[in-house]
C-alpha cells in the first residue's frame, strides 16, 4: 500500500495527478446522482478502477467521434463503474425453447397500407413512460408490456402502463423471471391470462409471488405476429402495426449516450437483450431504428437509443413480435 502512494507522490507527473482528482470528483458526481453505494473501501477502490478505465474509453471514442470516425457519443451513466464482463452478465434475454405456439402469424402488409418514411410512436399516444427495470433481468418483460401497451393504445386510444411484474412473478412456464425469459413465448400466457396495470401490479425489481386477479385484467391478446430476417418487414410492422418487440445483442450499448449507434463488432446471433422498436426515421441522411430501453430515463437519449437501420446492427431483425388486440 505504501509503495502504491509513493508512486503516486513522486512518479507520476503533475497533469497525470491532476487527472486522478478529477476523475475523483466525476467519481463523486457519478456515486451521488446514481445512488452509487459499496460495501467497503476496497469495492470503492476497486470499482473507481474500472470506472477511470470506462472514462479514458469514453475519452477516446469521442474523439474518434470528433473527427467523424463514431457514429454516436458515450458519456458516463449508471453501469460506467461496471466491467464489459459483469454489464454482460446483466442481460438476460434467454431462448429456452418454446411451449406450444398457439396463435402465431407472420407478419403480411396488409393490401391497402402504405409505410411511412417515418414514424415515432410516442406522438401517437402509443408509448408509455421509459421505465427502469434495476438489477433485475426482466428486460423480456419490459419488451413484452410495451408492444402489447401500444397495440392496446392503438386499438382502444387508452394508453395505460401494463404490468411487468405480473409476469415475473406469475408467467413462470416460460421465464425465470429477474433471472431471465423469453419474447414471444410470453403472448400465449397472456391470451389466457391478460395484463392487470402497472398501477395494480407495480414493479418490484425482485421475483415474488403470484398475486394475479382476474377481476383486474386491463386487456388480453388474441394471438399474436413473429417473424425475423427481415428489416423490410420490421419497418413495414412498425411503420403499419405499432411498436414491435424485438431481441438484440445489447453487449456494446453500456455507455452509449445519443446518436446512432453503429458498431461491427455486435453478434446478430447472440440476442441477450430484449427492447421495443417505436419508430424509424433518418437524420442528415443516416437511417435509424427509434428504441425504448427500461434502463431508466437517465441512459441515452432519455431512456431511449437509436440503431443504424440497413445493416442488421446487433440483431435487430432476428426476432421480431407484436401481439393482436
Ligand atoms: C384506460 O384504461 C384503464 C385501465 O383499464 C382505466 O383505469 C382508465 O379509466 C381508462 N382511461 C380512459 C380514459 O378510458
Ligand atoms: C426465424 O423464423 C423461422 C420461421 O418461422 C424459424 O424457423 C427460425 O427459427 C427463426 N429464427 C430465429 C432466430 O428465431
Ligand atoms: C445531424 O447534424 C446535426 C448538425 O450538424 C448534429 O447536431 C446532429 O448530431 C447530427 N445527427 C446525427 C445523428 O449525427
Amino acid at each position: 500500500m505504501k509503495g502504491v502512494v509513493l508512486v503516486s507522490f513522486f512518479v507520476v507527473a503533475v497533469s497525470a495527478h491532476s487527472l486522478l482528482e478529477q476523475d475523483g470528483i466525476k467519481f463523486q458526481s457519478f456515486k451521488l446522482e446514481h445512488g452509487k453505494t459499496y460495501q467497503n473501501p476496497a469495492e470503492e477502490t476497486a470499482r473507481f478502477a474500472i470506472f477511470r478505465d470506462n472514462l479514458r474509453s469514453i475519452e477516446r471514442h469521442n474523439a474518434r467521434y470528433e473527427q467523424g470516425l463514431e457514429t454516436y457519443t458515450q458519456g458516463i451513466n449508471k453501469f460506467a463503474d461496471m466491467t464489459h464482463a459483469e454489464f454482460k452478465a446483466m442481460l438476460k434475454l434467454q431462448y429456452r425453447g418454446k411451449p406450444a405456439m398457439k396463435s402465431t402469424k407472420n407478419f403480411e402488409l396488409p393490401k391497402e397500407a402504405t409505410v411511412p418514411d417515418s414514424i415515432d410512436w410516442r406522438e401517437k399516444n402509443a408509448v408509455t413512460e421509459i421505465k427502469n427495470q434495476g438489477f433485475c433481468g426482466a428486460c423480456w418483460a419490459f419488451a413484452v408490456t410495451g408492444t402489447t401497451e401500444g397495440a392496446y393504445a392503438i386499438k382502444t386510444g387508452n394508453l395505460t402502463s401494463l404490468s411487468e411484474q405480473q409476469l415475473i412473478d406469475c408467467a413462470l412456464e416460460m421465464n425465470i423471471g429477474c433471472q431471465g425469459g423469453q419474447l414471444e413465448e410470453n403472448f400465449p400466457y397472456i391470451e389466457e391470462y391478460g395484463l392487470e396495470s402497472e398501477a395494480d401490479y407495480p414493479f418490484e425489481g425482485t421475483d415474488g409471488t403470484c398475486r394475479y386477479d382476474s377481476t383486474k385484467v386491463v386487456t388480453y391478446v388474441s394471438s399474436y405476429v413473429a417473424f425475423n430476417g427481415s428489416e423490410d418487414k420490421l419497418k413495414e410492422a412498425v411503420g403499419t402495426a405499432g411498436p414491435v418487440a424485438v431481441g438484440i445483442d445489447a453487449d456494446y450499448i453500456q455507455l452509449y449516450e445519443s446518436g446512432i449507434f453503429s458498431d461491427s463488432d455486435c453478434n446478430p446471433k447472440a440476442l441477450d437483450h430484449a427492447v421495443l422498436v417505436v419508430g424509424y426515421g433518418t437524420e442528415n441522411g443516416t437511417d435509424y431504428w427509434l428504441i425504448k430501453n427500461s434502463w431508466g430515463a437517465s441512459w441515452g437519449e432519455s431512456g431511449y437509443f437509436r440503431f443504424l437501420r440497413g445493416v442488421n446492427q446487433c440483431g435487430i431483425q432476428a426476432d421480431n413480435t407484436y401481439p393482436i388486440i
